[in-house]
C-alpha cells in the first residue's frame, strides 16, 4: 500500500518534497492510521520552512497533528476502523508525522475521538485548540475567576489565541484580544472579545508593579509583551505562557509574584500526560466547544499548498486555523 507524504529530506530551508512511501518506511508503532486530516500550526510552519529547529531527525514526514481511522492495531485499546487523533508526542519532530496519508504510532499516543467531534473538527482544533484547552484547564484549576478582571490574550488572531478567546468568553470571562492585525478586529469581536487592541496601544507600564488592569491572560508572544502584562495583573491572577512568536526570553521583577500572588502557568502540550490529554479533549468536544467551529478554518490545504501557507504564517499574514486534507492511500 503506497501513499503520499510531505517529507523533509534534510536540514535547511524548504527541504520538503511530496514523495510516495510504503508503510514499512514509517517510524515504528503498533497502531497504523489512515490520516484524513492534519493541520498547520506555527510549529509546523517553522518545521516545513526549516526556520526553526523543530525536526530532530531527517528524513522525516512533517505534521504535528493527525486524525483518521485505524487501519490496524496490535494495541487492544484500538480497533480497526475506529476514529482516533494524535497531537504532539514527537509526531512531526522525531517520528513520521501527519502530513502523510498513513502514520504508524505507539498506542500510548493515540486518543479515541471523543463523541461530539468528527475527524475534521478534531483537526480544526489540532494542537492549537488542544493547547488553548490546556490553558483554560490550567487557569481554572489555579482559581482564575471572571471577578478578578478581564483576561488579556496576545497573538489573538492565531490558532491558539482565537480558540482560547472563544472558549473563555463562553465560560463568562471578559477577554481583551491583543492583535497586531487591524483587519482581524471584527472577527475577534465576533468570537467574543470585549475589546481588541494593538500591542502598542496596550501602553503597558515599565515599573515593577503597575496599576491593576487584567485578571490574567494567555500569552502567545513572549518577550516584552509578557513582561509588561505581568506588571498589571490583579491579586492571585494567572498568565498562561504558551508561545514565543515575539521572542523566547523575558525579564521580570519578582514583585508581581511575591506582592500580588501572580502565577505564570507553563503550557506544554507536546508532553501533556495522557489522562489530562483525554480530559481536555472531552471538554473540547463538549462544555468548552465554541459555537460554529467551522468558522475558524481559513482554508483546507493539499500537501502541495502547505509550504506557501507556512511561509505566510511566519510573515504574520495568516489568521485562524488551516486544515490539511489527506486523500488516503491508493
Ligand atoms: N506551549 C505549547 O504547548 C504550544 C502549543 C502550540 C503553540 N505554541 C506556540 O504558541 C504560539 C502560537 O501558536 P499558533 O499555532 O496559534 O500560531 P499562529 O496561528 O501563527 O498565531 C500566532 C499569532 O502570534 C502573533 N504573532 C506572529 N508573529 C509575531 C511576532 N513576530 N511578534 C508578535 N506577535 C506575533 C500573531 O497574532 P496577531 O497578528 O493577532 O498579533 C499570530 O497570529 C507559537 O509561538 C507556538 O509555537 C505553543
Amino acid at each position: 500500500m503506497d501513499f503520499n507524504a510531505y517529507r523533509i529530506l534534510e536540514e535547511g530551508e524548504n527541504k520538503g518534497q511530496i514523495l510516495r512511501m510504503h508503510r514499512e518506511d514509517l517510524s515504528p508503532g503498533n497502531v497504523v492510521i489512515q490520516v484524513q486530516y492534519s493541520s498547520l500550526n506555527y510549529k509546523d510552519a517553522l518545521a516545513v520552512t526549516g526556520h526553526g529547529k523543530i525536526l530532530r531527525q531527517f528524513p522525516l514526514n512533517a505534521g504535528i497533528d493527525a486524525a483518521g481511522l485505524v487501519i490496524s492495531s496490535t494495541d487492544p485499546r484500538f480497533e480497526k476502523g475506529e476514529p482516533v487523533l494524535v497531537t504532539g508526542c514527537g509526531l512531526g519532530e522525531n517520528h513520521d508525522g501527519g502530513y502523510a496519508e498513513v502514520i504508524r504510532v505507539p498506542g500510548d499516543w493515540v486518543v479515541s475521538l471523543p463523541s461530539g467531534l468528527n475527524l475534521r473538527e478534531a483537526m480544526i482544533y489540532g494542537t492549537a485548540g488542544f493547547t488553548a484547552g490546556l490553558c483554560v484547564h490550567r487557569l481554572l484549576v489555579n482559581d482564575q475567576t471572571p471577578d478578578k478582571g478581564p483576561l488579556v490574550i496576545t497573538g489573538a488572531s492565531g490558532g491558539v489565541g482565537s480558540l482560547a478567546l472563544a472558549m473563555l468568553s463562553k465560560l463568562g470571562f471578559d477577554v481583551i484580544a491583543v492583535s497586531g492585525k487591524p483587519e482581524a478586529q471584527e472577527r475577534l469581536r465576533a468570537l467574543g472579545a470585549k475589546d481588541v487592541v494593538k500591542p502598542e496601544d496596550l501602553a503597558l507600564g515599565k515599573r515593577p508593579l503597575e496599576s491593576v488592569r487584567f485578571g490574567g491572560g494567555i500569552d502567545n508572544v513572549g518577550g516584552e509583551l509578557l513582561e509588561g502584562i505581568l506588571r498589571h495583573v490583579n491579586l492571585w491572577g494567572n498568565v498562561a505562557s504558551v508561545g514565543l512568536t515575539g521572542g523566547h526570553s523575558y525579564q521580570s521583577s519578582v514583585m508581581p509574584f511575591i506582592l500580588r500572588g501572580v502565577s505564570i502557568l507553563g503550557i506544554s502540550s507536546n508532553n501533556c500526560p495522557m489522562t489530562l490529554r483525554r480530559e481536555v479533549w472531552q471538554k473540547l468536544a463538549g462544555a468548552w466547544r465554541p459555537a460554529q467551529l467551522d468558522t475558524y478554518i481559513q482554508s483546507e490545504l493539499s500537501l502541495e499548498q502547505i509550504l506557501g501557507t507556512a511561509q505566510a504564517m511566519l510573515q504574520r499574514k495568516t489568521s485562524g486555523r488551516y486544515l490539511v486534507k489527506l486523500d488516503g492511500p491508493h
